[in-house]
């Protein structure tokens, strides 16, 4: 039995929002391994990261989610009681639920939508000054997602929604007023959500069949019983909260196209070369950090005792830029993807595994869905600037963003 590699601290949980996407891996350097134990909150953890600890972390005969994520993320990111936390039958039952939602034609359809409001709105944009891409994209997915998802949304409202979406995903990790905007943020969601779940059960809300409000609506689970009206909240805010996030990865695509100009020519109009570049956006710019799970029954693995209830981190970050499995990892070189054999544990920004029975993300085909139609937009629907700013992105913050959000101005349509 070989001893676990230890990072010897008496708690880590400073220096993981200190070093926040490193923290992993910058351990995993220095001592020579990809596996490592810790103390996060007080409580002891292993860390792992690599292709072979993603196949690990996805065996569901070996961890459970129940209790991994903190409270604090719960209640911000994911909500209470929702199918991140779900094991088993019932986690099987409810990403079954959302995974009927995420047909081929139904992500194209979103996709569609997504691109003829982003073409709509170019003369706005054009006719104003700068144009900060982040809040722009974010009110354009709102719009989106909402019309996708079957949820009534007034115009005047769009950015009070957006900014409620934000405010979840930027707590979980965040101190003082920037996790309670988060936690506020959910209880108001949650309230809406559940508001219009009532609505719809009472057919008293039209929603279109198989839309994401009907779906989690008139859901029943394995004994017959429609899902509590707060986790029906929970279950829509999952449809909706992320695909908004996806204005992170847009901003990281414009990043990556103002700082390797040459990709603009090769990916217009060019669907291989697109996805390439949009993968190896996911790959390169930070995201979530890690995963979180616990240890279901005690075992063995490469000589290391993993202990019954531990919690577990998988680095997400970590693995995407894995030299032993990305050459040159640092590196932004879509050309990497060119005849790339889908690996569900090596690409693992959005989880690893198989979407329909683990935990992968459930939104994974419509995030690039998105993100291709906004790469089209930005290098053959407008022509525009990228004035000087502070583009830097801070990994000791997450998740990560430029700190201005992404200003371009001079925007014009293009014919
Ligand atoms: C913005 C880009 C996105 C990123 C970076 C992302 C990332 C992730 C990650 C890392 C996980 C956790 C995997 C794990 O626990 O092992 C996850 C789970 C999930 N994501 Fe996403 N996601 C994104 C977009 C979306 C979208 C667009 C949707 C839905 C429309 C979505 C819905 C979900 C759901 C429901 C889960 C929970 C799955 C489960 O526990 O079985 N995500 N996502």
């Amino acid at each position: 039995m070989s001893t676990m590699p230890s990072d010897r601290s008496p708690d880590s949980t400073l220096a993981f929002l200190r070093e926040g996407y490193r923290f992993v891996g910058t351990r995993c350097d220095r001592l020579g391994t990809d596996i490592f134990q810790t103390r996060l909150l007080l409580e002891p953890t292993i860390c792992l990261r690599g292709r072979e600890a993603a196949e690990l972390f996805y065996d569901e005969e070996r961890f459970v989610r129940r209790g991994a994520m903190p409270t604090r993320g719960q209640r911000t990111l994911t909500g209470v009681g929702g199918v991140q936390g779900l094991d088993g039958a019932d986690h099987h039952d409810r990403k079954a639920m959302l995974m009927s939602v995420m047909t081929p034609d139904a992500v194209r359809r979103l996709g569609q939508i997504f691109d003829d409001r982003w073409r709509a709105r170019l003369p706005d944009w054009a006719g104003s000054g700068p144009v900060v891409l982040y809040d722009e994209v974010g009110k354009l997915l709102t719009e989106a997602v909402w019309a996708w998802a079957g949820v009534p949304l007034a115009d005047a409202d769009v950015p009070a929604r957006t900014a409620e979406m934000h405010a979840m995903i930027e707590a979980p990790a965040a101190l003082g007023p920037r996790h309670w905007r988060g936690r506020l943020a959910r209880r108001r969601a949650e309230r809406w959500a559940g508001a219009l779940v009532d609505r719809v059960r009472a057919g008293a809300a039209p929603s279109p069949e198989s839309s994401v409000l009907r779906v989690v609506a008139g859901h029943r689970d394995g004994t017959g019983q429609l899902l509590p009206r707060r986790i029906a909240a929970v279950e829509l805010l999952n449809g909706l909260r992320p695909t908004v996030a996806v204005d992170r990865y847009v901003v990281f695509a414009a990043l990556a196209l103002h700082d390797h100009p040459q990709w603009r020519d090769r990916v217009r109009g060019d669907d291989a070369a697109t996805e390439q570049f949009v993968q190896e956006v996911r790959r390169h710019y930070p995201f979530f950090p890690v995963a979180a799970a616990r240890v279901r029954r005690s075992f063995q693995w490469q000589g290391h005792t993993f202990p019954q209830g531990r919690r577990v981190l998988l680095d997400l970050y970590g693995t995407n830029h894995h030299p032993g499995l990305w050459p040159e990892p640092e590196q932004f070189r879509p050309e990497r993807f060119a005849g790339w054999r889908d690996d569900p544990y090596g690409l693992v920004p959005q989880g690893g595994g198989d979407h329909l029975t683990g935990h992968r993300c459930a939104g994974e085909w419509i995030t690039i869905e998105l993100m291709k139609r906004a790469v089209a937009n930005l290098t053959g629907a407008m022509s525009y600037r990228v004035p000087p700013q502070d583009l830097a992105l801070d990994l000791g913050t997450m998740p990560a963003l430029p700190a201005g959000g992404l200003v371009v101005d001079g925007v014009r349509p293009l014919p």
